[in-house]
């Protein structure tokens, strides 16, 4: 360790040890998913410091510059945001790192680019936003206007902290919005360096409010609250449920749910081989398996079925695990230690109910949450592991026949969030993408995540879209304004 970080941990730790002395606020610590060393300790939110923050939001909506300010002053202070947090990239991802535990590439290179890109996107957005003049059938003029919802409760997971910042925090300010958001406990520390900088791009205080704590508590009071007028939430499908059932028994705030995935990654006999393979390895084992919309059930036809095993094998076998700090490693450690628990149970529920497993299955090392890539053929669809979001690095691959039978497997699942199809013909692509009961379906490609593309959940993946146009209107309201026309004639 150098000899600057020691210090800053020494620094920090000093500092925490005295707050507590003085019993000032409640702690709680973050773990680094390498070592199972404690980082750090952080503030620990709850009820009472988010009936705090959503007072704080509440005034900043009823009385401050937020929602009252040109659209173009709000996209010139979110343009200017996005300018701060790239210039604090390094940081960011470095946070986000040490908390996650996932790869300094990944972090640098797929994550922050599109922090900063989806905060211009919807930067862009805010001076665009309008509603339209309508034709009435009687002698009225009516015109629309989309308004700002008010207070918006948003928790997010822990799988992609700082991404998952972006797409809650970036359209809801851009509509004019204040925003109370909860990170996750596990993942704490990135969202505190971004509300800071909000600060400094000129964001009015009391807008952007963020709470670390626990779902039961801080998770809970934002959920059912009764001063906050819309809830967003991106996590598991149970805590999903019980944020909509909080909702619907205190204010009936509208909610929008992100939330499980077991998303089937389709190989068609005429498919490009190697990019469906290069592309279903990343589509499982991208984040560790940590992503919602992995392509976590691999469907190969039987006539590049056994070829596309032995190369899937050898794929995982040669992925680099180790130190996500480390340029060039792939493969970092599990975020903790009941989702280690979680996928190595999974993994034995392989082994028991007669998958086979072509490699992998065992912890790496003995320190951290590492778990080699894991990867288990002739799956089948009543197995533990083809029907529940596993959430970890294991690819399980089947065998299908026909187009038919892979669709009707494809979708015999409660979720419908994403799906990946390979095929050369236009024919086959057209079928399965309208087949398929998903939010997307990603045509001989996977994770493709442009700012302009909206994604969401079918079934108990989710309803409401989040990015793209197709998120704004879960973070405005839309008026009508009707007044008498004095002129018919001029109808
Ligand atoms: P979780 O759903 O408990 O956590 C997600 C967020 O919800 C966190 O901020 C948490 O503090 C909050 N939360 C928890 N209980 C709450 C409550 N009662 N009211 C309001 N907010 C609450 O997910 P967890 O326990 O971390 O992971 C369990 C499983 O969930 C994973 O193994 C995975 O299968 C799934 N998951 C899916 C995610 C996705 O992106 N769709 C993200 C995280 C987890
Ligand atoms: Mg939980």
């Amino acid at each position: 360790m150098e000899f600057g970080t020691i210090l800053a941990y020494w620094w920090l730790n000093a500092r925490i040890w005295i707050l507590h002395q003085l019993a000032w606020c409640k702690t709680f610590p973050t773990i680094d998913p390498r070592s199972e060393e404690i980082i750090a300790q952080v503030a620990e939110g709850d009820e009472e410091d988010v009936n705090r923050a959503v007072k704080a939001a509440r005034n900043a909506f009823e009385k401050g510059p937020w929602p009252r300010m040109t659209a173009y002053e709000r996209s010139k202070i979110l343009f200017r945001y996005a300018d701060l947090l790239e210039q604090h990239s390094d940081e960011l991802v470095a946070l986000d790192v040490l908390d996650n535990g996932k790869t300094i590439d990944q972090a640098t290179f797929a994550e922050m680019p599109n922090v900063i890109r989806w905060f211009r996107y919807y930067a862009g957005w805010a001076d665009k936003i309008h509603g339209m003049t309508l034709q009435a059938d009687s002698p009225h003029h009516v015109h629309t206007l989309h308004e700002p919802i008010g207070v918006v409760g948003q928790i997010v997971p822990w799988n992609f902290p700082i991404i998952m910042f972006s797409w809650k925090v970036a359209p809801a300010l851009a509509c004019g919005n204040t925003v109370v958001l909860k990170s996750a406990e596990l993942t704490p520390l990135s969202a505190i360096l971004a509300g800071t900088l909000a600060l400094e791009a000129g964001v009015p205080p009391g807008v952007l409010n963020i709470i670390s704590g626990f779902g039961h508590t801080a998770g809970a009071a934002i959920a059912s609250h009764m001063d906050i007028d819309k809830v967003a939430f991106t996590g598991s499908t149970e805590v999903g449920r019980s944020v909509m059932e909080a909702a619907a028994r205190s204010n009936l705030k509208p909610v929008t749910l992100e939330l499980g995935g077991k998303s089937p990654f389709i190989v068609c006999g005429d498919a490009d081989i190697d990019k469906a393979l290069e592309l279903s390895h990343l589509a499982l084992f991208f984040n560790q398996g940590q992503t919602c919309c992995a392509g976590s059930r691999t469907f190969v036809h039987e006539s590049v079925y056994d070829e596309f095993v032995e190369k899937a094998k050898k794929k995982a076998e040669n992925r680099v695990l180790g130190d996500p700090f480390q340029s060039g490693v792939e493969h970092g450690p599990q975020v903790d230690i009941s989702q280690f628990n979680k996928v190595m149970k999974y993994i034995g529920y392989g082994k028991e109910q007669g998958a086979t497993l072509l490699t992998g299955g065992e912890r790496h090392g003995d320190k951290g949450f590492y778990i080699q890539p894991t990867v288990f053929a002739d799956v089948g669809d009543s197995m533990a592991i083809s029907r529940d979001e596993i959430f970890g690095p294991v690819q399980c691959i089947s065998k299908f026949k026909t187009l038919e039978e892979v669709v009707e497997r494809a979708n015999n699942t409660q979720y419908g969030l994403a799906a990946g199809v390979f095929t050369q013909s236009l024919d086959t692509a057209n079928f399965l993408s309208r087949a398929l009961k998903v939010g997307t379906v990603w045509v001989n490609t996977y994770y493709a995540f442009d700012a302009a593309i909206p994604f969401g959940g079918y079934k108990m993946s989710g309803f409401g879209r989040e990015k793209g146009e197709y998120v704004l209107k879960n973070y405005l309201q839309v008026k009508a304004v009707v007044t008498p026309l004095k002129n018919p004639a001029w109808l």
